[in-house]
């Protein structure tokens, strides 16, 4: 989608939107457009008891004594309550009732006392049009063309012309970032293999972004028995894929993200049942994360320092795959009895967490993974599940979560669930008892934090694919975590 700023004026043709304040007062480009069209739009506003509600529209087509095509009426809320947020949504509901049309102009008129600024909100509120118009459509041949999303072009009339357009390139940079993670999650398991994902890893490299790549032989060298125990069942090779961002200062912190990227997960020999397996293929969702908001770090050149692995590989079964009862030791020298083939995404973890350490002394580590059905079972899909050994970084996490709307809610950890995974022939098992299994998955991951390192745990599982449309995109991927870790990016370390 091409997104322009121009100065508020009167469009005369094609498709208009215009925010409506709560009340439902048109601004004075507004009220000029709806004089325009003999009063057409305040006519609809009032027949269909709109008050400039948030995220509510009125469409009007074709009104009287203009060329123009359509004319929406998008409400903005209370002025005083309007935040980045609500624009946000505010533009994706606008998506929907113009995404019929190839070229749209969005007018918002100053408002009295909002409790954003004007060019903000512009390019909140193109932000969230762009997020909503996403669709993953290249495999789709025959789909109608009049079924197809026209829309090409947006341009918002904005009276800080300037302000929005400085705001909308930092956003349009993280939008990229979900962009990219979204169409990592969708793409189907016979495209996006180890290698593929670490190919498009690699064409990320540039503009100061490094990007490195490690083959099985490298892995072997330093012992990542635990993920290279996961992978041996697959055809396709595994890779880990290391990212390096050095946009702050030598003496500023180092962030480290960590994500699983199982590209497919078919549990292995401890086999799953074939119906939803489906949707293994975006067991890679945490390592797509990575991906995305490394991309963004780089596109807005953030002023801070970060780092990204992830660990790729395939679970199938075969003859050569991981059995259960195996015994396999990590590169920290951990040994693991592996009991279920199909918790395997804490083994991958467990040697991309040890890399990350041994090579960038982090001062702090998140990590994300679709780990566990059992986080799904708790929280949904409304939640990700926290799980963390330091409250600050659990804090401010959870702030940033809230601000974006990609909320987490922590869960417990602690020494009674730690020794579930206590195993009597190997230093742990990758299996808990038979509660809590997302806490003990976590227990599992905290065993390869060196002592004194903040470290986070994201399962989010139940957030990574939508079955049903959400306010900022259509159902499928959702790119949950990218819009998240940019916030705590930038609201703690920038
Ligand atoms: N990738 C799955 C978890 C998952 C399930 C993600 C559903 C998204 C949707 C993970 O590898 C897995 O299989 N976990 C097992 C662990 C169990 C064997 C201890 C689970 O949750 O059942
Ligand atoms: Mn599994
Ligand atoms: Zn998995």
């Amino acid at each position: 989608m091409k997104v322009l700023f121009s100065k508020l004026t009167r469009p005369a043709k094609g498709a208009v939107a215009l925010g409506v304040s709560a009340g439902g007062k048109l601004g004075k480009t507004g009220q000029a457009v709806d004089r325009a069209t003999g009063g057409a739009l305040s006519a609809a506003m009032k027949a269909a008891n709109f008050k400039g509600e948030s995220g509510k529209t009125v469409s009007v087509y074709a009104p009287p004594r203009s060329k123009l095509t359509r004319v929406v009426a998008v409400g903005l809320g209370k002025a005083k309550e309007i935040t980045a947020q609500s624009a946000e949504e505010a533009g994706a509901a606008l998506y929907g009732a113009l995404s019929k049309e190839p070229r749209a102009t969005v007018v918002l008129d100053d408002l009295k006392g909002a409790a954003i600024d004007v060019g903000h909100m512009a390019a909140a509120v193109a932000s969230g049009l762009v997020l909503k118009s996403y669709r993953f459509d290249k495999y789709r041949t025959q789909e109608k063309p009049a079924a197809k999303p026209k829309l090409k072009t947006v341009a918002v009339a904005t009276p800080d012309v300037v302000g929005a357009r400085a705001a909308y390139c930092v956003q349009e940079a993280i939008n990229d970032g979900v962009t990219l993670t979204r169409n990592l999650v969708s793409e189907p398991p016979n495209v996006l293999n180890p290698i593929a994902f670490a190919d498009i890893a690699k064409g990320l490299a540039g503009g100061g972004l490094k990007v490195k790549v490690l083959s099985p032989k490298e892995m072997e060298k330093l012992g990542m028995g635990a993920l290279l125990g996961v992978a041996q069942g697959s055809v396709n090779e595994p890779r880990m894929v290391v990212f390096e961002w050095s946009g702050g200062g030598k003496k500023d912190p180092t962030l480290a993200f960590v994500g699983k990227g199982v590209c497919f997960d078919s549990g292995g020999i401890s086999l799953k049942p074939g119906a939803g397996m489906w949707d293994m293929k975006w067991d890679m969702g945490g390592a797509g994360v990575v991906t995305g908001l490394m991309k963004a770090l780089a596109g807005r050149k953030a002023k801070v320092n970060a780092v990204g692995v992830i660990g790729l590989v395939e679970n199938m079964p075969d003859g050569k795959a991981q059995r259960p009862g195996d015994v396999v030791t990590s590169a920290d020298g951990q040994t693991i009895e592996v009991l279920n083939t199909d918790a395997e995404g804490r083994l991958v973890l467990a040697d991309a967490l040890w890399y990350v350490q041994e090579h960038f002394k982090p001062d702090l580590i998140v990590d994300l993974a679709t780990l566990t059905g059992a986080v799904i079972a708790a929280l949904a899909e409304h939640y990700a599940g926290l799980f963390s050994n330091d409250d600050e970084l659990a804090d401010q996490l959870s702030a940033s979560g809230q601000s974006v709307q990609e909320r987490l809610w922590r869960m417990p950890m602690g020494p009674e669930y730690d020794k579930l995974i206590n195993s009597p022939i190997a230093d742990m098992k990758n299996l808990g008892g038979r509660y809590a299994g997302a806490t003990t998955a976590a227990q599992f991951l905290e065993r390869f934090i060196k002592k004194g390192t903040p470290w986070a745990h994201l399962d989010i599982a139940g957030v990574t694919w939508a079955e049903s449309d959400r306010s900022l995109n259509a159902r499928g991927a959702t790119g949950y975590g990218v819009r998240l870790l940019n916030r705590f990016v930038a609201d703690n370390y920038e």
